[in-house]
Order: C-alpha cells, then structure tokens, then sequence
C-alpha cells in the first residue's frame, strides 16, 4: 500500500527525524534541519556507503581488487573550476514567471506545479500570462572578502565532483594508486532549485556521495558503466530498499550532455512517483581536460605498461544522501494492526529499517521503574551495550507503549528487564540473570543471560537473521 507523503513527513517532525530549517522564522523554502533521530540515520547512511566504497570497496569488473581513495575539498572553491567545470555557462534550468503573482516555475515541470496564489490550482489558471521560458542559472552566488564586486564572486559548489578532478594529479602524486582507481568524496552541495518539492526530495542544500572511477582511455568503458550500476543497484538493497521498488533509466542518446557516452538513472518508486535516486555517468575525459586546458596544467597519466601518455576516462556514481533517507522511510515505512499485551488489536506504525542503518540500536527498557533493582540492572545492560552501539534507555511509559515508541523510529530490538532477571525475595523467587530481547519486525521475543547480550546483539546487528539468532537461543 502506498504510504501518504503527510504522514511520513508528520513522524519525521513527531518523532526529531526532520524539522524544517529556521521553523520559528516561518521556514524557508527548500532547506531542512536534521533533528536528533534523523542525524543519527543520515550518518549511518553516509558511513555505509564510506565503507563499502571507500574503505572495503568491491572488486573490479575484471574481479581484481580496486584501488580507492577519498578527498573532503571546499565547499568554497575558486570560481574558475566553475567556468571550466561549464557550470557557469550552463548550470541552468528554463523557467517562466506568472506576470500576475510573480512565481517562477521550471518551464519544463509547469504542468505539475501548483501556483501559490488560491484558489488557482495550476500556473498561469489565475488569469496571469506566463512569461517566455529563460535560463536561470543554479548555483548560489557569494563573495569572499570585503568587498562585493565581481572580482570576489563565487559560488557555493553545486556538486562535489570537481574538487575531484582539479585534484587528480594531487592524488596521483600523494598516494602510491594507478589507474584505474576510484576517488570518492561526500560532502554538501547547493542548487537555488527553482521549485524545491517532496520534502527532502529536491532540496536546495543536500549532501551528496560521488565517486569518479577513472580508467584507461582504451579500457572497456561500457563493462565498467554496468558493473558500476549493478554494485549501486546492489547496495541500495544492501541497506533496505526493496528490489521491486528500484528501476534504471538510460538517458536516450539525443538527450546525453554532449561530454557523456552513457548515462544510467537508479530510479526509485517514491509515493509521488518514480524519480532518480543515483545517476552513473561515463564522462569520458570531459572534465580532465576542461581543467587541464583552463589551468594550464596536465592532468594525463603516465601509464606504466604502455609508456604512453593519456588523459582517463571517468565513470561516476553520484547519489544524494537525501534522497536516500527519504527512500529508506518511504520503504520502511508501515500501518498495521497488530495484537497488544492482553490479547486484543491494536495499530502501530513501524518504520522497518535495515538495522545497519537504524539510527537506534537497542532499547532497553526496564518494566517497573519503581524497583530499584531492576532499574539498576538495565542502566547497566545500556552502559555496557553503548560501548559498541547507540542505545537509549526509557521508562516513562508502560511497557507497550514503550515498544510502540521504538518501532516507530525503526529500533530493531528491545531489551526488557523484569522481576524474573532479578527475582523477587519477598516471594522466594530467585533471579534467572534473563533479560527478553523483542524483534521489531515479526514482533517476537526471546530470553538470553544478560552475559551474552554483547555477543547476541554482534550476531544480529552484524546481519545475521533473527530466526536463525532466536532458534540458536532456544537450543542453546
Ligand atoms: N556530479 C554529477 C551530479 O551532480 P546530478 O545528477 O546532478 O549529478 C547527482 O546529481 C545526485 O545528487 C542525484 O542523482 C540526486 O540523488 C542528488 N541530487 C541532485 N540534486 C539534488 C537536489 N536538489 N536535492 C537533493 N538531491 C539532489
């Protein structure tokens, strides 16, 4: 069932996912603040993807091991890069103004857009005559220095790609890495979007995750282009998105930038449609050379083998973090009725996170907060557990409750402690040193020594499944 994009964008503010950027001022348009739960799962996201790309990348396409390094440039770069990069001349999109209510809209996406002037419901249905389509560069201007004149002007970068090429014969000459090897930087980027929309879908400030692959210029781009898609493609189900829900789009051949010799889009089924999550391009040695050219100077590899000289190729994938976050929520996201603790029905909304990239772990949650043992006992479970993970600790509320709570900021496991870990004196019971651990997901729960908490947390935050932990529990 698809999920209504209110309720999602609801929770997010709800639950400290997402506020909107300076709220208490009335906003501003196409910027977001990451609350405490949403700055957790952004950077797990991040960290993921620093890991298998950068850190533990995969194999080549011929299956040998790849060389990978990262970069973390400025934001703030010379504007020259932009001149050669062409996004001075050609970062733009077409857009129209409505004479009537002044509002500009991107003159491709007019027959979506809504005019803020009520009741109209479409640009242009207010009686106001829209205005021949003009190119409206992207990238947000700013001025270094005191002084606010043309000669100070730069911009914010609007991707982070080409700290990477203006720094490839800095990486070359750093590092001990031949080509090919791939160069992966993540960082902020900034594109005054004519109409940001769908949350944090297109934003105006966002964060992006690129990697150029460079390769030799009679290699097998093609080959390259796909193992490429597919590892993207596969890392996406890697951290939770559903297989069915990922598509890919080539750009047809007349629409390519006349620099690219393919381009492929990881498109995603969001709740307002299919639209691009992770664009994989061949540029080719377009951008190398425009920096090469407007600096002066090279930026060709020696190769050893050949000894020949030549400018690589590039082949790179670029996703939004954002965009990422969003397609996990939208995913994970779901309304069921489900049995509460005296056997009758109940809804609760859960958000089915991949545990790699819950921004919370472990819930540990004591079931009477006036027993002091029993208090000190989870303190203590949440101590030794947050050494290694982020866990939180909450007894304000009645068990079920408590549960509810976690499932719907997507923490896949609770640790409950009760009478039976500690037992009871008063009644002779004695403690079995047992706490329950609960899956979020089918909901069912197990009893593990509290010794082996550590090691059982391992297992199943570490990938392995909760009915293989939960039958290994059972036996043993
Ligand atoms: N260096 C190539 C490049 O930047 P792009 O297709 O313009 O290519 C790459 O951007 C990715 O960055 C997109 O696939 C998308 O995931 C993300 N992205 C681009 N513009 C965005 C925006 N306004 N808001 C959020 N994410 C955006």
């Amino acid at each position: 069932m698809a999920i209504e994009m209110e309720k999602l964008v609801a929770l997010c503010k709800r639950r400290g996912f997402i506020f909107q950027s300076s709220e208490i001022y009335g906003g501003i348009s196409g910027f977001w603040d990451y609350g405490p739960l949403g700055v957790e799962l952004k950077k797990n996201i991040k960290d993921a993807w620093w890991h298998d790309m950068v850190r533990n990348p995969p194999p080549g396409p011929d299956g040998k091991e790849i060389q990978m390094v990262g970069v973390d440039c400025a934001i703030i770069m010379n504007p020259k890069v932009w001149e050669a990069s062409g996004h001075v001349g050609g970062f733009a999109d077409p857009m129209v103004d409505c004479k009537k209510c002044k509002s500009r809209f991107r003159a491709d996406q007019v027959a979506e857009a809504t005019c803020p002037l009520k009741p109209s419901k479409r640009p242009g249905e207010c009686g106001g005559e829209l205005t021949e389509p003009r190119q409206f560069n992207l990238m947000f201007e700013t001025y270094v220095g005191a002084v606010r004149d043309e000669e100070n002007k730069t911009y914010l970068r609007p991707e982070t790609a080409q700290g990477m090429f203006y720094n490839f014969r800095n990486v070359l000459d750093t590092t001990r890495v031949k080509v090919p090897f791939g160069l992966a930087q993540l960082g902020k980027g900034f594109r005054n979007e004519i109409t940001p929309r769908n949350f944090i879908f297109r934003s105006r400030e966002f964060e992006q995750m690129e990697m150029e692959y460079f390769i030799h210029e009679d290699a097998d781009w093609d080959k390259c282009h796909k193992a490429w898609i597919e590892w993207c493609r596969q890392w996406l189900i890697s951290v939770g998105l559903p297989e069915s829900h990922l598509s890919l789009y080539a750009h047809p051949k007349e629409k390519l930038a006349f620099y690219s010799k393919g381009t492929v889009d990881i498109m995603f089924k969001y709740p307002f449609g299919v639209q691009e999550l992770w664009g994989i391009a061949a540029r080719g040695n377009y951008d190398l050379n425009q920096h090469a050219t407007a600096s002066g100077k090279p930026m060709d590899y020696f190769d050893e083998a050949s000894k020949k000289k030549f400018v690589p190729h590039v082949i790179e994938p670029a996703v939004g973090v954002d965009r990422i976050f969003l397609a996990v929520l939208c995913a994970g996201y779901a309304e069921e009725e489900v049995k509460d603790e005296k056997g009758g029905v109940e809804k609760r909304t859960v958000l089915r996170l991949n545990p790699r990239i819950a921004p919370v772990k472990v819930a540990v949650l004591p079931l009477l907060k006036k027993r002091e043992d029993i208090v000190r006992t989870a303190h203590a479970i949440r101590d030794e557990l947050s050494r290694q993970w982020r866990v939180v600790y909450d007894d304000t509320a009645a068990i079920g409750r408590l549960y509810r709570r976690q499932d719907e900021v997507g923490t896949p496991y609770c640790v409950t402690v009760d009478v039976q870990t500690v037992g009871d004196t008063d009644k002779g019971e004695s403690a079995d040193g047992k706490v329950t651990i609960r899956d979020r997901d089918s909901m069912e729960q197990i009893r593990v020594p509290v010794g082996r908490l550590g090691a059982v947390f391992g297992e199943l935050l570490g990938g392995a499944r909760w009915a293989d932990v939960a039958a290994g529990a059972a036996s043993g």
